[in-house]
């Protein structure tokens, strides 16, 4: 397989990243945030999430960003639903493009969605359904694909079923998550092989790696030489599960974008300003960030 000569960053901090912070942002600071992401060059930005404000505060104010979000030409704005009723709320709020979730384990499912995998799949399913019947587009993540902190490994076999399944309920993107971050290379291979197997088209797919262990890049590295050309990232490194206490940062999307512009595939982001905009979110946040590229980049 040939590298891509194009990668399409999502950026996921003001969803993922903040998710999980202390402290709460106010609305007017978030759309900054997702201002200044699009500055930078970015074209697909995970603005929010609809999921219950008591699990999680800290993104309480979804239905409110998205009617102040001033969108511009290009740039795609998702939006994380767990349920029916996330949905509802999203559309109601003008979202145009949704992501769903599921977990690959069943100890994380319990925690994360409070019901059993499978339980959790079928809702997922049918809020894919529901989506394109209003002709939102689809992503469909599934997290903890290498490993449960519980459960132990987790099967690629199986997670390639329920991306097959996500793919034929008219899902547009299946985002792949090492939400604790400890996979590495071979395990990826693996991932990406059983997914082959199962006839999803790696077009289709997209990673989200988690730097726990300091394996992103090199995760990235393999899963674009697979052919995989969509990859999650959060400036700062930013972000994580409140329901995972091992779920520590998204690998940084400043790492990233310093990585693929070494190797000569674009992104159409401006580095420079995604360092910026980290050292901005560091003093929004009041804590150092873990990325690399922008301090080095700042100092
Ligand atoms: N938006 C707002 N409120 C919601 C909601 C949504 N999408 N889904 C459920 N609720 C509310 C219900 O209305 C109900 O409220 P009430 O107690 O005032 O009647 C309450 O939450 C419980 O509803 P229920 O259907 O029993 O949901 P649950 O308790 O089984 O919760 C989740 C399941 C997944 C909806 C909830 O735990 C959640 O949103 N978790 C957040 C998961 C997350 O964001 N993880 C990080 C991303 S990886
Ligand atoms: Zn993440």
């Amino acid at each position: 397989m040939e590298r891509p000569v194009r990668v399409q960053i999502v950026e996921v901090s003001p969803r993922d990243g903040l998710q999980a912070e202390a402290r709460t942002l106010t609305t007017a600071t978030k759309l900054e945030l997702i201002d200044r992401l699009a500055d930078a060059g970015h074209t697909a930005i995970e603005a929010t999430s609809f999921v219950s404000p008591a699990a999680v505060p800290q993104l309480a104010d979804a239905g409110e960003l998205m009617k102040r979000l001033v969108r511009r030409p290009g740039v795609r704005y998702p939006v994380l639903v767990p349920n029916e009723k996330g949905l509802e709320r999203a559309v109601a709020a003008g979202a145009d493009e949704i992501a769903v979730f599921v977990s690959a384990s069943e100890s994380y499912a319990r925690k994360n969605l409070r019901r059993g995998r499978e339980e959790a799949v079928a809702t997922a399913l049918a809020v894919i359904a529901a989506a394109k019947a209003k002709r939102l587009r689809v992503r469909a993540y599934i997290s903890m694909v290498i490993a449960d902190p519980d459960d132990g490994a987790t099967d690629p076999k199986a997670v390639a079923a329920i991306g097959a399944r996500f793919m034929t309920a008219g899902a547009d993107e299946l985002s792949l998550g090492d939400t604790i971050g400890a996979g590495t290379a071979t395990q990826v291979r693996a991932l990406i092989a059983a997914h082959r197997e199962a006839s999803v088209p790696v077009e289709r797919i997209a990673v989200h790696f988690h730097d726990t262990y300091g394996q992103g890049l090199a995760n990235v590295l393999t899963a674009l030489e697979l052919g995989v050309a969509v990859v999650d990232a959060s400036i700062g490194g930013i972000g994580g599960s409140p329901f995972a206490k091992q779920a520590t940062g998204n690998l940084a999307t400043e790492d990233v974008v310093w990585m693929l512009d070494g190797m000569g595939i674009a992104t159409g982001l401006d580095v420079a300003k995604l360092a910026a905009t980290t050292r901005w979110m560091a003093e929004q946040l009041g804590r150092d960030l873990p990325g690399r590229a922008a301090r080095a980049l700042v100092s």
